[in-house]
């Protein structure tokens, strides 16, 4: 079998970054690269950046980045051994898993354990859920509830039986070890040795992962005894709030339509699908997270959030908002008639009213407004109240004629003038500590590229992107011209590895480096355009040794100042120098 090192490069080759990435994050193209929103922080314009040519990623705002198995480890939670065997397995690469750090391996074992044993669990949960009605009123609830067998059978639903011993039995006659089963949160140890099942009489809910995996349950009770849902607690494979519940199905026909319907619970979500709407996702009643967000923008244009019309919901709107502004993701809210939730709105009245609701909807900002003005805003209190809790929220669009759109409508709302919101605002925003306005990623990436004096970034640029100039300049003293340790280091480690092996490609040069600051400028460096043409690159070399030449000659002038035998001795030597050059 090939080693670790071979299969990487194998799956690189086989792998295209562009289109693994894309199933994650919606990428558009920009130049020679893709570039989306970034799923590692919030932002609205997007800094995340996918090289094709570089088989690699980098964002410019939080600077994360690297190869296909770094997004892997980075956006699935995955060790590099996890991430290697995930992309070996879909490119059929066949891989030894020998290499990886003992503690890594630990890690990855540990958590491929507890994924096979919740797979065993649901297996046995769906089994339960088949049996006749006498041992199984699972069924019938949920006939009850208007589930259908498809619905059933895709989302892997199941029975937990009310038994104390029945999974815990069933993994043992399985043979899995049940401290593990205690680690993946489906049984608990008893205080005088032995174990229970933590779901008895339940029909449950395995919660996938997007890579189809069942890292945790929901467990819903058949009456209304307390507490109606119990979840898997964390565990090392199971996270709440990381990503929304659903997405695996439903992801295809987000982008499709471009749109994800938010609601809260798995009845919710579970009904909308029978009735045929498939672009839905559910948090499962606990807060929007900015997690849920950037998973659902990979896929989605647009989100539609369906609050519950309680105290609860309300809130959770109005805290929402200000997640969707600073995750660029547009989004609307509706909020359903008193005493519904989706699941019961949908089957007493069918989708289209359904739908109808949802083209209803107002831009989260203006549902935003509204709460925020329905209580005492008439009086100058309730005004000032409302407005001190918008402007945190209006500072935060970044584009202009959106804010002044907002400023316009709330001016309106509140009934004061423009001018004065307007400048609330600035006061606002002044005083806010070191938020500077971060630049486009157009400016970031090319603002200096007209300007062709040489620098760290012209240098830089000139190596990665031309390396047949590395003979030209490695005895130039070119270093000397960086005003910087870190593009220093760079040169250093390219000039070294040519000298080394005779030719550079950058492509396989991270591994080497142990400096983050040193890896993410290489990267910038990497996805960016080449600065000069062809034509150009010739004239540039020259133009750096000449300039290189002359900081030689300036430092050792100041270094012999105040010598004038050393200088005059030094000043010969140069023109000798340049005579014979
Ligand atoms: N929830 C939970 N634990 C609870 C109550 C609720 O985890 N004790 C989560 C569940 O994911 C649930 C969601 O919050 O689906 C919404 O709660 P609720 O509206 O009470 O439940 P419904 O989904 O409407 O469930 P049902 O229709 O079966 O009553
Ligand atoms: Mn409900």
């Amino acid at each position: 079998m090939p080693s670790h090192q071979s299969a990487k490069e194998e799956i690189k080759r086989a792998a295209d970054i562009v289109q693994v990435i894309g199933q994650f994050v919606q990428l558009k193209k920009a130049g020679k690269n893709f570039v989306g929103l970034c799923p590692f922080h919030a932002e609205k314009d997007p800094s995340f950046t996918v090289s094709s040519d570089r088989q690699m990623f980098h964002c410019f705002g939080c600077k994360k980045g690297g190869d296909i198995f770094a997004f892997g480890i980075d956006y699935h939670g995955l060790t590099f051994p996890e991430a290697l065997k995930d992309l070996a397995e879909r490119y059929n690469v066949q891989i030894t898993d020998k290499f990886s750090a003992i503690e890594e391996k630990k890690k990855s074992k540990l958590r491929e354990t507890l994924l096979k044993i919740n797979e065993a669990a649901t297996l046995y949960f769906q089994q339960a859920l088949s049996k006749t009605a006498i041992e199984n009123p699972a069924a019938d609830y949920l006939k009850k509830r208007a589930i259908s067998n498809e619905i059933i059978s895709e989302f892997r639903l199941g029975y937990a039986p009310d038994k104390w011993h029945g999974i815990v039995d069933y993994l043992r006659r399985h043979k899995i070890d049940l401290e593990r089963a205690v680690q993946a949160g489906l049984i608990i140890p008893k205080k005088g040795g032995g174990y229970y099942d933590r779901f008895r009489g339940r029909i449950m809910f395995p919660i996938l992962n997007l890579r189809g995996q069942v890292v945790g349950f929901g467990g819903r009770v058949l009456d209304d005894s307390l507490p109606k849902y119990l979840n898997t607690p964390e565990t090392p494979v199971f996270h709440k709030g990381e990503f929304p519940y659903g997405l695996h199905a439903s992801f295809k026909a987000i982008r499709q339509k471009g749109i994800a319907v938010i609601v809260e619970g798995y009845m919710d979500l579970l009904a909308l699908r029978r009735h045929g709407l498939d672009e839905v996702v559910a948090t499962l009643g606990t807060a929007l997270t900015d997690q849920h967000i950037r998973k659902i923008k990979g896929y989605a244009k647009e989100a539609v959030v369906v609050f519950d019309p309680d105290e609860a919901g309300r809130n959770a709107a109005l805290r929402s908002l200000p997640l969707f502004l600073n995750e660029g993701l547009p989004a609307r809210a509706v909020v359903l008639p008193d005493g519904h939730d989706p699941d019961s709105f949908v089957n007493t009245k069918g989708l289209p009213e359904f739908l109808k609701l949802l083209d209803s909807a107002s831009s989260m900002f203006d549902f935003f407004l509204a709460q925020k003005l329905t209580q005492d805003d008439s009086d100058i209190e309730g005004k000032v109240h409302a407005l001190k809790e918008i402007l945190p929220v209006l500072s935060q669009l970044r584009n202009a004629a959106q804010r002044s759109l907002y400023v316009g409508r709330l001016s309106e709302r509140i009934g004061i003038k423009e001018e004065v919101v307007l400048s609330e605002l600035k006061s606002f925003k002044q005083n806010r500590s070191g938020d500077a306005p971060e630049r486009g990623l157009k400016d970031r990436l090319k603002g200096r590229k007209l300007d062709k004096k040489i620098g760290d970034i012209q240098l830089l640029n000139l190596l990665v992107h031309h390396p047949k100039t590395i003979t030209g300049l490695m005895d130039s003293g070119c270093r000397d011209l960086l005003s910087d340790d870190t593009a220093s280091k760079i040169v250093e480690v390219i000039f070294d590895k040519y000298r080394r092996e005779g030719q550079f490609s950058p492509e396989n040069i991270e591994d080497t480096l142990d400096n983050d600051d040193v890896r993410i400028r290489l990267r910038e460096v990497m996805v960016a355009d080449s600065i000069y043409s062809d034509q150009e690159v010739k004239q540039a070399v020259e133009e750096i040794r000449e300039k290189a030449r002359q900081k030689r000659l300036s430092d050792s002038v100041a270094e012999v100042k105040g010598d004038p035998e050393a200088l005059n001795k030094m000043l010969l030597s140069k023109r000798r120098a340049q005579i014979s050059y």
